[in-house]
């Protein structure tokens, strides 16, 4: 299975941004512009206190809801957390999981991506599992080693089902927010690679299945050469997901 039988799949990733109101209207902005964008799967990904306002404002359209990130535990005493039953009774269809920043920031580790991935991927959830190497790693010549490190843990365990119901997003973390995007050719050699890896683990025809966004400074001008890599098949976008003008562009530069 080559490329074309990939569905293209945006996901806008909202970090810490907008206040329900402003959500509101950035996502009636979204949807009225993305209206007839078919073939290509539409999601935005906004903060927890949103998701149900968002949730409202999307249904019956061709844009999906997910959230930034779940718990592990259906519920109990976890003050401040968040479980996967509550994140589908909400609306969501997606969770984005091991972003860097919550790696880098909040003590994520691929424990913890790969204990939240099964969470989500019990409750009918598909997670966005992130993966990437900070500046320093490439420098030194450490990228591979640690998409392999990235990959391995945050996906140990699953079934060939459950990996099919999974995405994959490489964001080089030299590329977040900073403008610096990845070249299409340094894009592709990492998706490829991680194609690669899921074939030795899993099997040509899964890894040939599953989908892997590329993030990192991506924006309306330079979507459509990194999608046309053959082993790019979205993106997860933050800073230019916040205008619906050029997140609108980048969902149309990408089918
Ligand atoms: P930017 O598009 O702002 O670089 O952020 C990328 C990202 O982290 C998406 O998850």
């Amino acid at each position: 299975m080559g490329r074309a039988m990939r569905r293209p799949i945006i996901a806008g990733n909202w970090k810490l941004n907008n206040t329900i109101s402003e959500a509101v209207a950035l996502t009636t902005a979204l949807k009225s512009l993305v209206t007839h964008c078919t073939g290509v799967e539409i999601i935005v990904a906004p903060t927890f206190t949103a998701l149900a306002a968002i949730g409202d404002v999307i249904k019956d359209s061709n844009v999906l809801l997910a959230a930034q990130d779940v718990y592990w535990e259906d519920s109990g005493a976890f003050t401040g957390e968040v479980s996967a039953p509550m994140l589908k009774d909400v609306g969501c269809d997606y969770v984005i999981i091991g972003h860097s920043e919550r790696r880098q920031y909040f003590g994520e580790t691929n424990e913890s991506v790969n204990q939240k991935v099964k969470a989500a991927l019990s409750h009918d959830l598909k997670p966005i599992i992130c993966v990437g190497e900070q500046l320093e790693d490439r420098e030194r010549g450490r990228t591979d080693t640690v998409i392999e490190n990235h990959i391995t843990g945050g996906i140990a365990d699953l079934s060939a089902a459950e990996l099919l119901s999974s995405v994959i997003a490489y964001e080089p973390v030299w590329a977040i927010g900073t403008g610096k995007t990845a070249t299409p050719a340094q894009a592709q050699e990492v998706h490829s690679l991680i194609r690669k890896l899921l074939t030795d683990a899993y099997s040509d025809e899964v890894a040939s299945q599953i989908r892997i966004q590329y993030g990192g400074s991506v924006k309306p001008e330079n979507a459509a050469e990194l999608m046309a890599q053959p082993d790019v098949d979205g993106a997860l976008v933050g800073g230019a997901s916040l205008q619906a003008e050029s997140f609108a562009e980048i969902v149309k530069n990408s089918i």
